[in-house]
């Protein structure tokens, strides 16, 4: 199975990273540590997770032991807050990661939130409702953003939580290709539309939680259990080589190490279990697990 995919940068990007979302302080640095002594290559950060300190004690622990910066895949992502100046947010996530640039920077949702609102994060207006930057767009945004491979402190730049409505729109005001597009992927949201335009186009998928995240249900799904007893594995080593299978990038989270350790397994499933598991969404309906808390239409055909 693919240790590694391309960028359209031409760069190599580890096919299985660490994901650090909700990844709490006093265990984010332990689940990093122990990542990266198991081998892990690539660790997937964001601004918004409030623990890149964390993550940076333990990339800076494992440079010192002797791990080479360059051997490592770092991504962030850019909140909505500083759309208008995604250096800002850049600068902020380098000092607390310890590095001097990231191998990759994404616009963490199509979504400019007024940077000068009643919350530096999510700022909202006194009805409740999000406080949006309603005078900045998301091509705005990814021109801002464009201007950060120049800087030298982001390698690649790509999106995350773009459907195709959204990249249809963005893509004609490109002068850089977003090298990827982060999104929610398992078998309950196999997301085909967006999946197959970004490949038509050369975008890598990033495949986030990938195993449905927190609580989730697929652990138990009956077809997902009869691959993993076929091979003698568990429910997570299955969800994550469906991904790799698929050619997608996959970023599972988890601070225990027995499970960091088990989710780097990759195995090769046949086309007849790839296709039981493409199935699934069909019987069971599909799922999103993570919501965009912004009241605003994405475009993805499940949600709107
Ligand atoms: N771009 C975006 O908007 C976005 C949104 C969501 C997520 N992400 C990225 O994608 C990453 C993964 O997504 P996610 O955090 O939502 O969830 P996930 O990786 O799908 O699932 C994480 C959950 O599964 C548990 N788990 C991990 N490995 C397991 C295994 N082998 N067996 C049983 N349980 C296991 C973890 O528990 P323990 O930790 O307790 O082991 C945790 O509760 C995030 O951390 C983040 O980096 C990006």
């Amino acid at each position: 199975m693919a240790d590694s995919f391309t960028l359209n940068t031409g760069v190599k990007i580890p096919s299985v990273g660490l994901g650090t979302w909700q990844s709490e302080p006093g265990q984010v640095k332990d689940a990093v540590a122990h990542a990266l002594k198991s081998g892990y290559k690539h660790i997937d950060a964001a601004f918004a997770y409030g623990n890149e300190a964390e993550v940076g004690e333990a990339l800076k622990e494992a440079f010192a032991a002797g791990v080479k910066r360059e051997d490592i895949f770092v991504t962030s992502k850019c909140w909505l807050t500083y759309l208008r100046k995604p250096e800002a947010c850049l600068d902020e996530s380098l000092q607390k990661l310890g590095l001097d640039y990231v191998d990759l920077y994404l616009m963490h949702w199509p979504v400019p939130m007024n940077p000068n609102g009643n919350h530096p994060m999510i700022p909202k207006h006194p009805d409740g409702s999000r406080d949006l930057d309603t005078e900045w767009s998301h091509i705005d945004a990814w021109k801002a953003i464009e201007k950060l491979p120049a800087t030298g402190k982001a390698k690649a730049i790509g999106v995350s939580n773009y459907s195709k409505k959204f990249l249809e729109e963005l893509l004609p005001h490109c002068s850089i290709v977003p090298a990827a597009n982060q999104i929610e992927n398992h078998p309950y949201l196999p997301q085909q539309e967006i999946v197959d335009f970004c490949t038509s186009k050369g975008i890598l998928i990033e495949a986030y939680s990938p195993l449905g995240s927190t609580g989730s249900p697929m652990f138990n799904e009956e077809g997902v259990q009869e691959v993993a007893k076929k091979h003698n594995v568990g429910p997570g080593t299955v969800l994550i080589s469906y991904q790799v299978s698929k050619g997608h990038v996959v970023l599972p989270k988890s601070v225990t190490p027995s499970r960091i350790e088990e989710n780097m397994k990759v195995l090769k499933l046949s086309s007849d279990e790839m296709e039981s598991l493409e199935k699934i969404h069909k019987t069971k309906g599909v799922t999103r697990f993570v919501y965009p808390p912004f009241g605003v239409k994405l475009g993805f055909p499940d949600k709107d």
